[in-house]
């Protein structure tokens, strides 16, 4: 049976093909597009690609590094830090539209030889010990109950010494969240951790936890900003709909909401393992 979580993320539509439609009709040349063309739809977390560069800044890239992003979606972080850094990145998602579409999604921004997506669980990476010299994961753990097996399997894979940075979508004080949001449509499959928890589950797992940095109140204004600039010019020609389905509006404020009122926070933690 698919998994739930799978499930929420994807429809039975090709994927690539549907984002290409669009950005077509948007009148992209899709053999011209570069990754600030696809950013819209395949930096799929709060603060797009700012955020992605913020952890990359991080994570002492150089061009012979190979990075994990587990939980890679689209693909949109994994080709930003591919195209900055000029390292390698692979990616892996439980969502297995989501890997061919970024697959796809490469190939337009001619990064196919850098980056690489396969299907996997993030509590049981198909990858060998000591594999990579840096990893990143955004926005996947609230949907992963067992955060433990999630952060000893990333341990697990990284060089000592790697850096490990997490960025997430956390519990906070203000109470339940409102669903529908982009990470779930009811909370069976929301599994938020609370501030508190989340430098013991890194520490467990074997890592030191080096910087914390809540950007709760940035995210706020990053939706918010989205929001207006949606309602004055109407939505950029491809966005997280094109996945989500009719009920995207609906998420996109109760996001607002969640962040305004403090049911929900957004955190990175940055680790060397
Ligand atoms: C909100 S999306 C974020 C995607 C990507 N990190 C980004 O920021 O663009 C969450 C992703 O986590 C993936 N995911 C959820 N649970 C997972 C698991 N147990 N193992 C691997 N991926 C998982 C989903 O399939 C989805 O692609």
């Amino acid at each position: 049976m698919a998994d739930p979580v799978a499930v929420h993320y994807a429809n039975d539509e090709k994927l690539a093909d549907v984002i290409a439609e669009r950005l077509r009709l948007a009148g992209k040349n899709l053999d011209h597009l570069t990754t600030a063309d696809l950013a819209t739809v395949d930096e799929f977390h709060i603060r797009g690609r700012k955020a992605t560069i913020e952890l990359g800044e991080q994570m002492k890239l150089a061009d012979d590094s190979l990075v994990l992003d587990i939980g890679s979606g689209l693909g949109g972080p994994a080709r930003t830090l591919a195209e900055t850094y000029g390292c390698h990145v692979t990616g892996i998602d439980l969502t297995q539209a989501f890997c061919d579409a970024a697959e796809t999604m490469s190939k337009w921004v001619k990064l196919g030889d850098r980056v690489t997506f396969q299907q996997g669980d993030a509590t049981a990476l198909p990858f060998a010990d000591d594999r990579f010299d840096a990893a990143m994961t955004i926005h996947v753990g609230m949907n992963i109950p067992t955060k433990d097996k999630m952060y000893e399997e990333a341990r697990r894979v990284l060089k000592p010494g790697a850096v490990f940075a997490v960025y997430d979508v956390l519990q906070g004080e203000g109470g339940e969240v409102h669903f529908p949001v982009p990470w779930a449509r009811e909370p069976s499959i929301s599994h938020l951790a609370i501030p508190e928890e989340m430098v013991s589950l890194l520490t467990e797992a074997g890592f030191t936890v080096f910087d914390i940095r809540d950007s709760t109140s940035e995210s706020q204004s990053w939706f918010e900003a989205m929001t207006e600039r949606m309602a004055k010019s109407g939505p950029p020609p491809v966005t997280f709909q094109a996945f989500l389905g009719s009920d995207f509006p609906e998420m996109m404020r109760n996001m607002v909401r969640n962040l305004a009122e403090r049911r929900i926070k957004t955190v990175s933690y940055f680790c060397v393992a």
